[in-house]
Parts: C-alpha cells; sequence; structure tokens
C-alpha cells in the first residue's frame, strides 16, 4: 500500500485545568487520550463520535492549532513537529480545513474572490493574474460560475457557503481536507448535494479527507474507513462497509441503534444514547464505556481494554467482550 499521507501515533492532547482559589492542583481534561490512525492518498476516513469526545481537538493538533501533550503526526513520512521555514509552509498549503458554520469561518467584510485567493496570497508567489485565474478554478470544481466572485457570503445559502469554504480549502496544492462537521449544520438535502461534491472532487483530484461527524449516516456513506471515538479514544476502527455490516463495540452499536429512522410520529425528532458522555475532566475507571454500556461486566469498570485485531480480521475494537 502507498505510503499514508497522514500518519497518527499516541496522539494526545490534556488541556490543563486550574481549579481551587489560589490555582493549587491541576486537573487534566483529557480531550485526546493516546489515537492511532493513518489517512492514505485518495481515502476518506471518517472519525465518529458525540459531542465532547474530542474529535475538534484532534483536527486541531493536526492543523498545527494545538501543540499536542505526547505522541507523533507524521505527514507523507515526515513528523511535523520538526517542520520549519519553507517545509512549514508547503505542510499548511497542503493541509486545509473545512468547518460546520461557514458564516464564522467566512470573513463577512471580504468578497468570495478574495476569501479563496487569501491562502494563495499567504502561501504562494503567484501572480495576481494567475491567483485570479486559479479562483475562476475552483469555483468551477465546487459547481459555483464564475459571476458570483464579487459578492459577499451573506449573499449564498448555507450549502452555497459551504461550497466557498471547499473551494478555498482546494485553492492551494491541497493533498488533505479536515472537515469538521462539514454538513451538520446544512438541511438534509443540501448535505446530500455537498456530500456529493466532496466524493466527485475526491476522484477527480484524489484529495484525501478526515471527515469529522456525529451522524453515522453520512459518516458511512462517504468514508472508505471509520474510527469510532469516545472519550479520546478510539474504541473500534474498521473499514465502512464491515463496520456498518457488523458492529461489534457497544458504543459503535449504540451509535447505530441512535441512527435509525424515528417513527414520522415519535415527538423525539433526533435519538439519542442512554446517559450522557462524562466529563474528561474525571474519566471512568477501567472502560470509559463501562457507566453506558448495556453489556458491562465486574471487569469493565476495573481494566481498560485495550484495541485487539476483530475476530473477522477487518479492523480493531477494544471491548472486554472480545478476545
Ligand atoms: N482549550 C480547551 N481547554 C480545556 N478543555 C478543552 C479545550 N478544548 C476542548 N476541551 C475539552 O476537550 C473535550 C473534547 O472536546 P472537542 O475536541 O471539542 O470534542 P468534539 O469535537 O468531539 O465535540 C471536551 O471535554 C472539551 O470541553
Ligand atoms: S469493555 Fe465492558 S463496558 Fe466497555 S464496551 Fe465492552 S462490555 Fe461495555
Ligand atoms: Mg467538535
Amino acid at each position: 500500500m502507498a505510503e499514508p499521507v497522514l500518519e497518527v501515533r499516541g496522539l494526545t492532547k490534556h488541556f490543563p485545568l486550574r481549579h481551587g482559589l489560589l490555582g493549587r492542583g491541576r486537573a487534566w481534561v483529557k480531550a485526546v487520550d493516546g489515537v492511532d490512525f493513518a489517512i492514505h492518498p485518495g481515502e476518506t476516513l471518517g472519525l465518529i463520535g458525540e459531542s465532547g469526545c474530542g474529535k475538534t481537538t484532534t483536527s486541531k493538533l493536526i492543523l498545527l492549532q494545538e501543540t499536542p501533550t505526547a505522541g507523533s503526526i507524521a505527514f507523507e513520512g515526515r513528523d511535523i513537529s520538526g517542520l520549519h521555514g519553507a517545509e512549514l509552509m508547503a505542510y499548511r498549503r497542503a493541509v486545509q480545513v473545512v468547518f460546520q458554520d461557514p458564516f464564522s469561518s467566512l470573513s463577512p467584510r471580504m468578497r468570495v474572490e478574495d476569501i479563496i485567493a487569501e491562502p494563495l496570497e499567504i502561501h504562494t508567489d503567484l501572480s495576481r493574474a494567475a491567483i485570479r485565474e486559479r479562483v475562476g478554478a475552483v469555483l468551477d470544481l465546487v459547481g459555483l460560475q464564475p459571476d458570483v466572485a464579487p459578492l459577499f457570503p451573506h449573499e449564498f445559502s448555507g450549502g452555497q457557503r459551504q461550497r466557498i469554504a471547499i473551494a478555498r480549502a482546494l485553492a492551494t496544492d491541497t493533498r488533505l481536507i479536515v472537515l469538521d462537521e462539514p454538513v451538520s449544520a446544512l438541511d438534509v438535502s443540501v448535505r446530500a448535494q455537498i456530500i456529493n461534491q466532496l466524493e466527485h472532487l475526491q476522484r477527480t483530484l484524489g484529495v484525501s479527507y478526515l471527515f469529522i461527524g456525529h451522524d453515522l449516516a453520512t459518516v458511512a456513506h462517504i468514508s472508505h474507513r471509520i474510527a469510532v471515538m469516545y472519550l479520546g479514544k478510539i474504541v473500534e476502527s474498521a473499514d465502512s462497509d464491515t463496520l456498518c455490516a457488523r458492529p461489534m463495540h457497544p458504543y459503535t452499536k449504540a451509535l447505530f441503534a441512535a441512527a435509525l429512522p424515528s417513527h414520522p410520529d415519535d415527538p423525539q425528532p433526533e435519538r439519542t444514547i442512554a446517559g450522557e458522555v462524562p466529563s474528561a475532566l474525571r474519566l471512568p475507571s477501567g472502560c470509559r464505556f463501562h457507566p453506558r454500556c448495556p453489556a458491562a461486566m465486574s471487569v469493565c469498570s476495573e481494566v481498560e481494554p485495550t484495541l485487539q485485531p476483530r475476530d473477522d480480521g477487518g479492523g480493531v475494537v477494544a471491548c472486554h467482550l472480545y478476545g
């Protein structure tokens, strides 16, 4: 298999939290707590889990917006912590991001053409004419007409704004896009259009995606492989078809059960998993999922399970029910 575009090993981010009147005593928010994954060229890795499980912190570590407490991130075989100067610039060109809310990520006072040109102006020495040409080309790639270039973000619908954010992410020689809940704020019909557009762009350009979401149906649709994250840890990972056909970890199963379409008369429009995600400040002992797990056994509150190969060889799972 080709070398991964991105390889994350033992990635950890603990945020210090001072408490007490004099700031004495230190507690740690274990947002990301030893995560491994790899993303290959042209591949989409889905990262799924409920809110507060450490998905955005993982993306911030990759985007160099946070510094890891431990662990490593390698891009095309090179550890990114050692990059500086031209190599750091090249990394920032190659790895781009699209956030959930295009309203906050697109400057309201900038025209579309300037929003898309910005990364080119910062990270390249292209001439103005070449930049203008590139802006037109990426607008075309995401299905927008060139005449939208002089408009402002508020003149677009949510879906179109997300297309602009994707165009911006593609403007440089992008090899990986971190998509952090990119369709969560959009209507269901628009969601499908954006997902199809992303898939089309991947087929055309060979770009890789880290697709972060909490909606299993969407993540499963777009991803080649899926990693399920709970309280800072990957609890199961497998290729998308295997995971959907046979989820093994009770948390993955609970995510699937919550994703089942509800009855039209169901007063609860969105099903959720029983119980709340505990605070990352006070992690449960043993298996972090044990207070919510319908299959919990006595060993579960005492011993933390480690990732082991699934019995069908299709990935890994961390649960005492197996092995
Ligand atoms: N800068 C920070 N300082 C302290 N805690 C943080 C910080 N950023 C995130 N957290 C905490 O880390 C945990 C994971 O957050 P996050 O990565 O945003 O999760 P997700 O994207 O999966 O919802 C949460 O408990 C959150 O409150
Ligand atoms: S280790 Fe135990 S508590 Fe954790 S998911 Fe498996 S059965 Fe449930
Ligand atoms: Mg998040």
